[in-house]
């Protein structure tokens, strides 16, 4: 095994190790990258930030369900103009990789938060092309192959910074997505944002979140992120950010195998901060049992006839 086994060099950035801080999970300050960055994770992806801030939906925006959370915040953000502030500061600081989670209601929004974003020193752009529940954005924009394409396109000439496009389980074929991503320019794509939920209360018979519905993330997903991590891994080269339900080194093992470069982690985040670190021990011990110089060596196996 090489001494740099786990450090990775996937679609313009390069990591320390294959793991990255899920978006939404730690939201828009230096000091949660910070936390982040020095419990072991190779990179960091933002909160979800628009043109305009945002306050978010009423409470309760989250809820536990059986292996997982379901959450419907609202995509609540200050805005790319106060943000990009946080952004400077956070570069100044942070050793690792910052990745932008940017979202809009029109290719024009997305193209100018990216500027934006780009401009304040992101170091990649992930698109919400997937949140599964607020109006006019995220996965409305990302279920249609024509409105995503649109949208990729107008990111790409605002940035060149690497372009990550986050995509929706909530599709028949996640595959025509992720076409329609990579022939607009998609540099990476993040393989899933949460399933479309919902969650009852039996005592007052109403729904519990306060926008409803929501997206379940965590153990619950990770067979589904798993195979569409598969499905696309099968039909394109692209590089792939494996996402959903990973809490140890054997699930991030899988999603390598099923074919994705790096993983993120979100909802185990919230249990144990030190899971970064525990994951990548446990990769590393894993390439040294199978004789691998590196996480690329077991990328994709799973697909070998
Ligand atoms: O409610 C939220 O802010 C969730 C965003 C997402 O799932 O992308």
């Amino acid at each position: 095994m090489e001494s740099n086994a786990l450090s990775i060099s996937c679609a313009g950035l390069t990591l320390n190790n294959p793991t990255m801080l899920a978006s939404g999970i730690m939201g828009y300050s230096t000091e949660s990258f910070q936390r982040i960055a020095n419990s072991g994770a190779g990179a960091v992806v933002t909160k979800s930030v628009g043109i305009q801030p945002r306050v978010g939906y009423v409470n309760p925006t989250v809820v536990q369900a059986e292996s997982g959370i379901i959450n419907a915040m609202g995509l609540p953000n200050p805005g790319i103009t106060i943000f990009s502030e946080e952004i400077k500061f956070s570069k100044m600081i942070l050793r690792v990789p910052l990745v932008v989670s940017i979202f809009g209601y029109s290719a024009e929004d997305y193209a100018e938060v990216a500027k934006k974003a780009s401009e304040a020193g992101a170091d990649a752009i992930e698109l919400n092309v997937s949140c599964p529940h607020v109006k006019q954005t995220g996965a409305e924009i990302g279920q249609s192959p024509k409105l995503l394409s649109e949208v990729v396109q107008q990111v790409k000439i605002a940035t060149n910074k690497p372009l990550i496009v986050k995509l929706s389980p909530n599709v028949t074929d996640i595959t025509i997505l992720a076409q329609a991503a990579i022939e607009a320019g998609a540099d990476a794509l993040t393989v899933i944002n949460t399933l479309k939920a919902i969650a009852i209360d039996v005592e007052t018979q109403t729904p519990i979140l306060g926008n409803i519905k929501g997206g379940l993330s965590g153990a619950a997903i990770k067979p589904v992120a798993l195979r569409c991590v598969y499905d696309i891994a099968d039909q394109f080269k692209i590089p792939i950010i494996g996402c959903g339900g990973i809490k140890n080194w054997r699930d991030a093992v899988e999603f390598f195998l099923a074919g994705a470069s790096i993983v993120q982690i979100g909802t185990a985040v919230a249990d144990n901060i030190e899971v970064f670190q525990s994951i990548t021990k446990g990769i590393e011990n894993y390439l040294r049992k199978k004789n691998a110089r590196s996480v690329k060596d077991i990328v994709g196996l799973a697909h070998r006839k």
